[in-house]
């Protein structure tokens, strides 16, 4: 990593490794792409085998260095073997995208089990955590830096009714983020989050078709809900490269304005 981002080449991700979970569809899926382009070679990670293979040949069939592997982000002791296996396929990780995430099943704080709870947290929190911990830990040994990009919400930053543990996960995550950043500064690991609003994704469709769940994220969104994933690609580039080699610690809201009320 340079020290001084210098014009537009600063974006460039040539010559780097990411490694991006939950890649198999949806937001991983489109910043797994959109990486690539930038230059880099990426490793895709899911849960779901078959859904990641299909992005690994379309990373391929855009000319980029791919390889896929499944990942479940909940199961710690996948993590290290999963991140070593990045770096045998593609080369020393630079930036990880802790993308991967679910929700609630039923929204309605009373009925959540503690098992449902646990599961969410172990997704969306415990599981970057350890991922930042075996990249960071290489990052560390090599000496260069890198960049880690945590994918948060616009709901780690507000509240949702219906949504106790994937509120307290993505506020976690965004805490986690500003933590990391500080103890690992000195080593030049930046950590950041970006904070997506409501985009159209698989995860969301039932939202999208739903007309009063519609028309409510709709009237919270001032710039329209429903956007697709490729509104998140800029940041992720920009998070990932030295055009933010003096950035750690943010949270880039990508929102639509949602949490501007
Ligand atoms: P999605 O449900 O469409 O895709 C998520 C991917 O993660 C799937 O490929 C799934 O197989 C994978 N996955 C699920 N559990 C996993 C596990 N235990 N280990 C590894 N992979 C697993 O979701 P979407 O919408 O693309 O969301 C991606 C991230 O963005 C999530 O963290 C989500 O919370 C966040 N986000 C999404 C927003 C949206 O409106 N779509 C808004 C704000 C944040």
């Amino acid at each position: 990593m340079t020290e001084t981002p210098s014009g537009l080449s600063a974006f460039s991700l040539a010559g780097r490794t990411a490694l991006v979970t939950g890649a198999g569809q949806g937001i991983g899926r489109v910043l797994a792409l959109g990486l690539a382009q930038a230059g880099a070679r990426v490793a895709v990670t899911d849960v779901n085998g078959e859904t990641v293979a299909h992005v690994a040949d379309e990373l391929r069939a855009a000319k980029a260095e791919a390889a896929h592997r499944v990942l479940d982000v909940a199961r710690s002791e996948d993590i290290e073997p999963a991140v070593a296996w990045a770096e045998r396929e593609l080369g020393p990780i630079d930036v990880l995208v802790n993308n991967a995430g679910i929700r609630e099943r039923v929204f309605d704080s009373f009925a959540i089990t503690a098992a449902d709870f646990d599961q969410i947290l172990a997704v969306n929190l415990r599981g970057p955590f350890l991922l930042c911990q075996a990249v960071g830990r290489r990052l560390a040994e090599r000496g260069g830096g890198g960049s880690i990009i945590n994918i948060a919400s616009q709901l780690g930053l507000v509240g949702m009714a219906g949504r106790p543990a994937y509120t307290a996960s993505k506020g976690g995550l965004i805490n986690l983020t500003r933590t990391l950043a500080l103890e690992w500064a000195p080593r030049r690991i930046r950590v950041n989050a970006i904070a997506p609003g409501p985009i159209r994704t698989p995860h969301t469709q039932a939202r999208v078709s739903d007309p009063a769940t519609n028309a409510r994220y709709q009237d919270a969104t001032p710039l329209g809900a429903w956007k697709e994933p490729e509104e998140l690609v800029g940041a992720a580039v920009y998070l990932a490269s030295d055009a933010s080699t003096w950035v750690t610690g943010h949270v880039l809201v990508v929102d639509g304005g949602f949490t501007a009320r």
